[in-house]
């Protein structure tokens, strides 16, 4: 965490059972830090192990609730489908699920091939769906819950750099809007949240050049990078009570690009 002061505590998130794809590194292991200082139950899936384990070992020395991980390839839909009816089998009334896992690897529009625009869809945007329609039973059977899709704001500035990744991000916001009123009756909460660019370790290794950066900066309202945690911290605001009215929205979180 940045500052740890502007943390707040929501008590609707103590002991709640919360799945979170892609937690093992990047905004997704933030995600499950912040679940966790708030004694949330943590679920967490991924194919990163060594990341995954090192998280569980920091959480716990730090007192936290420790996560519960589930190595998944979450392109492979039978697997996941497999990895969350065991999920279910242990904790059986899940309330949170944060879509999260996705991969903004550059292409050209010469570069995609028909395998390339169904794998980038199938890492993007396909296991949204899947995962969202393999815990609703459970959602319901826990009265209710809170679903967080990870958007971005790449199909908005427009980036002209990653197409396919951008029509999957847009895709989901049509996609959050459809089962927020699918799940409303169910008091299934589905919303999506639209990064900008957010400085994770992989985004530095591999994108966040000077020359990307100032770039940043210059589109940016606040003349800084935007930290995981503070992306974290919107998303459990939308998945505790205190956002009790809160459906079918899409909330940036860029530093003021868009
Ligand atoms: N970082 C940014 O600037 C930014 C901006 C906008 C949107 N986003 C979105 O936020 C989400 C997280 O991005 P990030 O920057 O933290 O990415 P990241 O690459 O740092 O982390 C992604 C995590 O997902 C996991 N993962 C990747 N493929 C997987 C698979 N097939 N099965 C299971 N797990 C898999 C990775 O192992 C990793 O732990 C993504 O949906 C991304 O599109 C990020």
């Amino acid at each position: 965490m940045t500052n740890k002061s502007v943390s707040a505590i929501y008590p609707s998130l103590e002991d709640r059972l919360v799945v979170v794809t892609g937690g093992a590194s990047g905004i997704g292991a933030s995600v499950v830090e912040a679940f966790a200082m708030q004694k949330a139950q943590v679920v967490f899936l991924d194919v990163q192990d060594g990341a995954a384990e090192e998280l569980k070992e920091r959480l716990g020395a730090m007192g936290a609730k420790v996560p519960v991980y589930y190595r998944c390839d979450l392109t492979d839909i039978e697997w996941l489908q497999r990895a969350v009816a065991s999920v279910i089998e242990r904790f059986p009334a899940i309330h949170v699920l944060v879509n999260n896992a996705g991969n903004d690897a550059r292409h050209s529009v010469d570069e995609v091939t028909s395998t390339y625009w169904d794998q980038a869809m199938a890492m993007n945007l396909k296991h949204q769906f899947f995962m969202t329609q393999a815990l609703i039973p459970s959602i319901r059977r826990a009265g209710g819950g809170s679903i967080i899709n990870m958007g971005s704001i790449s199909w908005a500035i427009p980036s002209t750099d990653v197409p396919v990744y951008a029509t999957a991000k847009a895709a989901i916001v049509g996609m959050t809007r459809t089962f927020a009123h699918i799940l409303g009756r169910d008091n299934i909460r589905v919303n999506c949240v639209m990064p900008g660019s957010i400085s994770t370790e992989r985004q530095k290794r591999l994108w966040l050049t000077e020359e990307y950066k100032a770039e940043v900066l210059s589109r940016q309202a606040l003349k800084r990078l935007i930290l995981p945690d503070e992306v974290a911290r919107l998303i459990l605001f939308l998945a505790s009570e205190d956002s009790s009215a809160i459906t079918n929205q899409s909330y940036v979180i860029d530093g003021g690009w868009i």
